[in-house]
């Protein structure tokens, strides 16, 4: 049998070298110690085992598994992301792609290009022609430095209707991929001319850097004011926040985005030392933003004048985007075939109103510590919006309460999903209205109960701490052609028997098992697999899946082939026992841990551990019991 990409990847690189790009490791017996990267804590719970070439948080996060799903969770990609990144890394080329998939790929490969030859173009105008003397005025005249200019690549696109069409043309890039990028219009006889022309330009990058559109700042009194790039293979306005590249290492460590609205609001606030700052370009702020938000922050201020701030409608849209993303689906089928969502990753939405007539880069140029009070004086969104909708009553009248209350209580009800969350705005709403909190909640008792699936909020990420040297590999991990075990047993019959997907996970409920979610696997490849069958995907035409899907086919072939109840029986006790063989895992690690934490005479750590590992010691015995147990219960 052919090593499968995913082996050859494991077979090439160490997970300490890995995980040690990231994290700072510290030998700690067989294994390797440090400071989570995925949540904030003091005492390190993060271990590596070289091993296993696993890593596990034994802290707030209780996760952990293989250098796939360490790359998903570190570099916020998927499956196929982590794949290609530790395929580049390892030197290992990744299964040739389809035709169409491929054709497309090489297509964006050269917008990129034409996009970066053109940022350059542009930024190398405004650094050296005469005729950008107006651009560099204007500037100077919005007192932005020239490091700034740098750090965002701000040019100037000359007056001419081919300029740009001209220079790139001669460095041998297409038309057809110019305009294509939206850089040139075609003419309505034939031939193209340069969409941007006598503007000071912005480009628009993704997270990572790369630019994907361009916004063009007219100079004197032109209209638009500000020209942008149309909706292009690369670019989509509404699912992109500008500034992100720069900002994101920022708002990982301070754990809040600030979103503001214009490309010189950023620039401006960069400058002056706020970089946790994005513009949602003009927009209102889309579910596609707020869920990019939230890939790298648990908290997001939106700087919004004073209008926006009481305009109901516009707050109940953020309201209904933040639970949007609260509640993103990662769609599992559940207990009787039913889609449940799990693995959310809750932002919470804050607003901070600007004084009237100022946008953030007035404001900071006037004053920086306002900008700064102001920000850190956010409110949640529900706040804003319960207000703006009784803004019209009269709230020291009786009927106006009254009617406060019947708008406000199936409102708290309907848009919170926590009961905390619930009661502090039932709080909120008696000193508001001056109504006894008691009875606000009794009548809120009485309004009946909407069912809703409640998550906690993920904790605040940690900046990553970059090593530059790549660490030496103190143990040369042996990696063969995996072993295949009790995961891919399981996948293999799932994918034979799709179809039992929905009644295994309510086979499990009926036993009062948690569902069968990507958790349950360690390995990155079994995780991607099981979450395409979850979803219903054809796992073969996925090209990055199909051959680790045919190899567990393969190995799984020769077993007898079961059915029907037989079937999901198995699958049951295969579950049982790759949890339980988790659960042992991790007690082994933790009584290293504890042994070490005493020793160093850490109580609260060595406390902590000791309180998991009786919750594990139960589980385990809990997981036995069910698995010699037999039929639901
Ligand atoms: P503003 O009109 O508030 O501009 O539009 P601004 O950012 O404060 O720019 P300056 O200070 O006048 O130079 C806010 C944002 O809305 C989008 C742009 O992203 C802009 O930064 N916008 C505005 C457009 O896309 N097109 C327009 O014509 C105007
Ligand atoms: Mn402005």
């Amino acid at each position: 049998m052919r090593m499968s990409v995913v082996d050859e990847i494991k077979a090439r690189l160490d997970i300490v070298d890995v995980v040690g790009s990231y994290v700072q490791l510290k030998k700690a017996g067989r294994t390797f110690k440090g400071l989570c990267p995925f949540h904030s804590e003091k005492t390190p719970s993060f271990i590596v085992n070289p091993e296993r070439q696993t890593w596990h948080c034994f802290g707030a996060c209780g996760t952990g598994g293989d250098i796939f799903s360490f790359t998903q969770r570190a570099e916020n990609v998927d499956f196929p992301g982590a794949l290609r990144l530790l395929a580049d890394r390892a030197g290992v080329e990744v299964t040739p792609r389809t035709p169409t998939a491929q054709a497309e790929d090489d297509a964006r490969t050269r917008q990129y290009a034409v996009n970066n030859a053109a940022a350059q173009f542009f930024n190398s105008q405004l650094a050296h022609s005469p005729a950008a003397a107006g651009a560099r005025a204007y500037l100077e005249k919005r007192q932005v430095d020239a490091a700034t200019c740098e750090r965002f690549g701000l040019g100037y696109a000359p007056d001419s209707w081919d300029g740009l069409l001209t220079a790139l043309t001669a460095r041998n890039y297409r038309v057809d991929d110019l305009a294509a990028a939206g850089l040139v219009v075609e003419r309505e006889g034939g031939g193209y001319y340069d969409r941007f022309r006598g503007r000071l330009i912005f480009p628009i990058r993704d997270e990572r850097g790369q630019t994907i559109g361009f916004g063009g700042r007219t100079l004197g009194d032109g209209l638009p004011k500000y020209l942008n790039s149309p909706q292009t293979l690369l670019f989509d306005k509404g699912a992109l926040l500008y500034g992100l590249d720069l900002a994101r290492e920022t708002i990982r460590r301070v754990g809040t985005v600030v979103v503001v609205e214009g490309y010189m609001d950023v620039v401006s606030l960069h400058q002056r030392g706020f970089q946790n700052v994005v513009a949602s370009l003009g927009t209102a702020l889309t579910e596609a933003q707020v869920s990019l938000a939230a890939r790298y922050a648990p908290q997001l201020v939106l700087a919004l004048d004073a209008d926006s701030a009481g305009n109901a409608a516009t707050l109940r849209g953020l309201q209904v985007a933040a639970r949007a993303v609260a509640t993103q689906k990662r769609r599992m089928p559940g207990p009787g075939g039913r889609l449940n969502t799990v693995e959310k990753r809750a932002i919470e939405l804050r607003i901070t109103v600007l004084p009237a007539g100022l946008d953030p880069d007035d404001l900071v140029k006037q004053n920086p510590a306002e900008w700064e009070r102001r920000v850190a004086a956010s409110k949640p969104v529900p706040e804003y919006y319960f207000s703006a909708l009784v803004s019209d009553l009269d709230l020291n009248t009786s009927t106006g309460k009254e009617e406060a209350a019947e708008r406000l209580l199936p409102v708290i009800r309907d848009e919170l999903d926590s009961p905390v969350e619930q009661g502090h705005y039932l709080q909120w709403l008696a000193r508001l209205t001056r109504v006894d909190e008691r009875q606000l909640t009794q009548r809120f008792r009485t309004l009946g109960r909407r069912s809703v699936d409640h998550g906690a909020s993920p904790p605040p990420m940690r900046p990553a701490p970059r090593s530059e040297e790549p660490r030496a590999r103190e143990t040369a991990p042996e990696v063969k052609p995996r072993q295949f075990g009790l995961e891919e047993v399981l996948l293999g019959w799932l994918i034979r028997e799709p179809s039992t997907m929905g009644a295994l996970q309510s086979a499990l409920a009926e036993r009062g098992l948690v569902e069968l979610t990507t958790a349950d696997f360690t390995a990155g490849d079994n995780q991607a697999l099981f979450e395409a069958l979850a979803e219903g995907r054809d796992v073969s035409a996925d090209a990055t899946l199909s051959g680790h899907a045919s190899a567990i086919a393969e190995y799984t072939a020769r077993s007898p082939s079961l059915e029907g109840d037989q079937l999901v029986e198995n699958a049951v006790k295969v579950i049982l026992r790759m949890r339980r063989g988790r659960r042992q895992q991790e007690v082994e690690q933790l009584e290293f841990l504890i042994a070490e934490a005493r020793r160093d005479g850490d109580i609260i750590a060595a406390e902590r551990y000791e309180l998991r590992m009786k919750y594990l010691s139960t589980e385990v015995v809990r997981l036995m019991s069910a698995l010699y147990q037999t039929g639901p219960r």
